[in-house]
């Protein structure tokens, strides 16, 4: 199975690591293809995969294709892709808000996957959702679902608004966390903490309370009882979380990228 990835930033890089280390996939059946000629030339320096700075040298012989560019370059890159893909070749799209049927008619493709990753991915803690046309085979989506897996874990879904809400959940949702940190480390400053102190305070907070989540059946509900009780300090904070309708305001954070997704996907 040759795999090219197409774009090789945040995304593709991510992906082309994960597949690159796991046993899936030798070396030499990985490559990565980009238009920027400095990002070409430090990959070259220091990747282990081989890199193209022309589509003809590795699209043509690629089984799967990974497109990580960003939406607003896709219609050049389709323009340049279509006269040189086959029908055998399944593509499968890394881009946030671009329908398979967009993809198909702009590429003329039968084979098309499309995902929504998200940022943890960099670290093997990703969690990709992902759908298909209807040409993709059961064997073919394990294939897939098995190097979506390298970088984390992976959700298939029906349709392609579960892609667009698991934009609103798992997609953008990483910001959301960094917004709730980033809030905690500007009280702990305030409150007086060093910089590095307010760090450890608020990065083993999260860490941990994701770690007990994870290690029990309990809801999170139940884990906010544990540690508030009646009259004391955590009382006091989710008292003042609940004046302010803040589990409202997420919700509907997360509804306006949801939103924004099914938005993108139309224009
Ligand atoms: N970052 C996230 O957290 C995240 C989460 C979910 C989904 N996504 C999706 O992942 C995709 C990639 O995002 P990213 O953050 O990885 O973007 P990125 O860092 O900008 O990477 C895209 C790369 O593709 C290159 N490129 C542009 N046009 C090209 C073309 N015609 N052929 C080949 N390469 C081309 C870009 O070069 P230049 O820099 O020269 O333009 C860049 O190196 C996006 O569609 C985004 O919606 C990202």
């Amino acid at each position: 199975m040759k795999v090219l990835v197409i774009g090789a930033g945040n995304m593709g890089l991510t992906y082309a690591e994960g597949m690159v280390k796991s046993t899936l996939l030798g070396e030499k059946n990985l490559k990565i293809y980009d238009t920027d000629p400095e990002k070409i030339l430090s990959l070259k320096e220091v990747s282990h995969f081989d890199v193209y700075d022309k589509l003809e040298d590795c699209l043509p012989e690629a089984d799967l294709v990974f497109i990580a560019v960003k939406p607003y370059h896709s219609d050049e890159l389709f323009a340049e892709m279509k006269p040189m893909i086959n029908e055998s070749q399944i593509f499968i799209s890394l881009m946030a808000g671009v329908t398979i049927e967009s993809i198909q008619e702009r590429l003329g493709a039968a084979k098309v996957v499309r995902t929504m990753p998200n940022l943890p991915a960099q670290v093997g803690k990703g969690v990709t959702s992902y759908t298909e046309s209807e040409k993709v085979s059961r064997v073919e989506l394990l294939a897939i679902r098995n190097l979506l897996d390298t970088t984390g874990e992976s959700i298939h879904v029906d349709t392609e608004k579960f892609i667009d809400a698991s934009t609103g959940i798992s997609g953008s949702g990483p910001a959301y966390v960094f917004y709730f940190m980033n809030s905690m480390l500007e009280a702990a400053k305030k409150m007086g903490f060093s910089d590095h102190d307010s760090k450890v305070l608020v990065s083993n907070t999260f860490e941990g309370a994701v770690e007990l989540f994870n290690r029990n059946d309990l809801s999170p509900q139940t884990w906010m009882n544990r540690v508030a009780s009646k009259g004391g300090t955590t009382r006091a904070a989710l008292d003042s979380m609940d004046d302010n309708n803040v589990k409202d305001l997420i919700k509907e954070a997360a509804y306006a990228a949801f939103n924004r997704a099914v938005e993108l996907g139309e224009k």
